[in-house]
């Protein structure tokens, strides 16, 4: 039983012709979906952070940086999707060209990216949930609205201090109930959001560009300085970690290849909306950023909810309503997005039997969704945002996906060196070049977070290859070819 051993194309090919999900997704419908997943936490909330601390008005230009590798990941995806047009991803497709043992390993960090992602913006809902509440004169109290590690002066149950994010955790089974009852709903709810999304991004850029002051724009990369927590911040250095940063904003978009299995011609509408939901958020994004740091000096922006809060401070009370509202439907569709593609990967792994059939593989018999498996990210995803800081688990989101990206870079590769003749409906344009310049951009990202971070990634990594050994390798199909 060789770890190296590969699960034949072929027998992608045929499963993917007798996929019990229901084929309801069109071309735009995908996009949509993309879309969904991208815009959210990242342009709304982490903005703020990373042109006040790192970037200065360049932040237009980590978008860029950022945007630029998620490109490269994001057209050997595509080409990837339109080979093995199956809904377990990154996954899948390590699955088969690299082998089982690496395939698991991306298996195990998409978990990170894709669990860990809804966990973040589950958090990030709460935050703008309670904005809203408070624009309306509602407060609940703090030990309600914050994980322990944050709050850690709420309720005290002799030694032990109780707090945890309610809205987080509510929030998130009303996305699971939303998921269990099926993916035509789930994609009708998330077209309105989607829309409502984009219109308020395009209303923040047009009517943003009337109160922009040119002058905030200078220096446009503002000298790097010592912080007060004795690090670099500005200067070169500092767009670069901005574009760490911001690149939560763009992640999402890979997760349109889960849903090959829900799409009516996935050969030819995966691909296309990879690559359209990318590049539009990516034109949003820039423009946002340059609006943004136009409106408000840097250094004065706000840390918490700075969209909004430019508006506000530019006397448009009103819009400081809409873009709240706004955000915290957006938000809302990308949970649902992230939440919705960690089920079907976990199906697909099931499927391939690395992970329990009963659990993960089961479809509702009237609803024809993994319901049992949604039922747990549902559970797993509402405990850990109630109760862990939010940039604990954005950052291990990060880590899961730059590392996925990577290896689906080097995997494009390896597919096109093996199998030159392999019928591709989509070929990724200069994949010599785009390939490994995708790998080196997205390893070089991950070398840029916290220590800590990789502690916990390393465990992580570690747990992953232990359930593989013991579980996963002894009861895998390909045991019995
Ligand atoms: N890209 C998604 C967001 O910004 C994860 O919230």
């Amino acid at each position: 039983m060789s770890v190296w051993r590969k699960k034949p194309v072929a027998l992608y090919q045929a499963e993917a012709n007798k996929s019990d999900l229901n084929r309801v997704l069109t071309r735009w419908g995908l996009t949509s979906l993309g879309i969904g997943a991208i815009i959210g936490g990242g342009i709304f909330t982490l903005t703020g952070i990373a042109a006040h601390n790192h970037a200065g008005p360049a932040l237009a230009l980590a978008f860029v940086i950022a945007g630029i590798g998620c490109l490269f990941a994001s057209l050997c995806y595509a080409e990837f999707a339109s080979v093995l047009p199956v809904e377990g991803s990154a996954y899948a497709y390590a699955y088969g060209t690299i082998g089982e043992l690496f395939a698991w390993f991306i298996g195990w960090n998409l978990i990170l990216e894709y669990m860990m992602g809804a966990t973040t913006v589950a958090v990030a809902w709460s935050g703008y949930f309670n904005k809203l509440l408070h624009l309306f004169n509602i407060n609940l109290p703090e030990f309600l609205v914050n994980d322990p590690a944050t709050f850690n002066h709420g309720l005290e149950f002799g030694s032990w201090n109780f707090a945890f994010n309610l809205p987080a955790l509510l929030i998130t089974w009303v996305i699971t109930a939303i998921l269990i009852k099926g993916i035509k709903e789930a994609a009708s709810t998330n077209n309105i959001i989607v829309i409502l999304k984009v219109a308020v991004v395009l209303f923040v850029i047009i009517v943003g560009s009337f109160y922009v002051d040119t002058n905030n724009w200078e220096p446009f990369i503002p000298a790097e300085k010592m912080g007060d927590d004795g690090k670099m911040h500005f200067g070169v250095g500092g767009v670069l970690t901005a574009a760490t940063i911001v690149f939560f904003a763009y992640i999402g978009f890979d997760a349109v290849s889960t849903q090959a299995g829900e799409a009516i011609n996935p050969k030819k509408d995966v691909p296309f909306a990879i690559i359209a939901s990318l590049v539009i958020c990516t034109i949003l994004y820039i423009l946002v950023s340059l609006v943004l740091t136009g409106m408000v000096r840097y250094d004065q922006l706000d840390l918490k909810a700075p969209v909004a809060s430019a508006f506000s401070g530019a006397g448009i009370n009103w819009a400081t309503y809409l873009i709240t509202i706004a955000a915290t439907a957006g938000l809302m569709s990308v949970m649902l997005v992230m939440m919705l593609g960690q089920t079907r990967i976990f199906l697909g792994m099931a499927k391939d039997g690395l992970l329990p059939k009963g659990m993960f593989g089961t479809l509702h018999p009237k609803f024809k969704t993994p319901y049992k498996s949604t039922i747990l990210v549902g559970f797993i995803v509402s405990l850990v945002a109630a109760l862990t800081p939010i940039e604990k688990v954005s950052e291990m989101c990060s880590m899961g996906t730059l590392l996925a990206f990577a290896m689906v870079c080097v995997a494009v590769l390896v597919l096109r060196i093996k199998e030159p003749d392999l019928d591709r409906p989509y070929r990724t344009p200069a994949v010599y070049f785009v390939a490994p310049a995708g790998f080196l951009f997205n390893i070089f990202l991950m070398t840029n977070v916290q220590e800590n971070t990789w502690y916990a990634f390393l465990i992580w990594g570690t747990i992953g290859v232990l359930v593989y050994f013991l579980y996963s390798r002894r009861h895998s199909n390909l045991n019995n070819l």
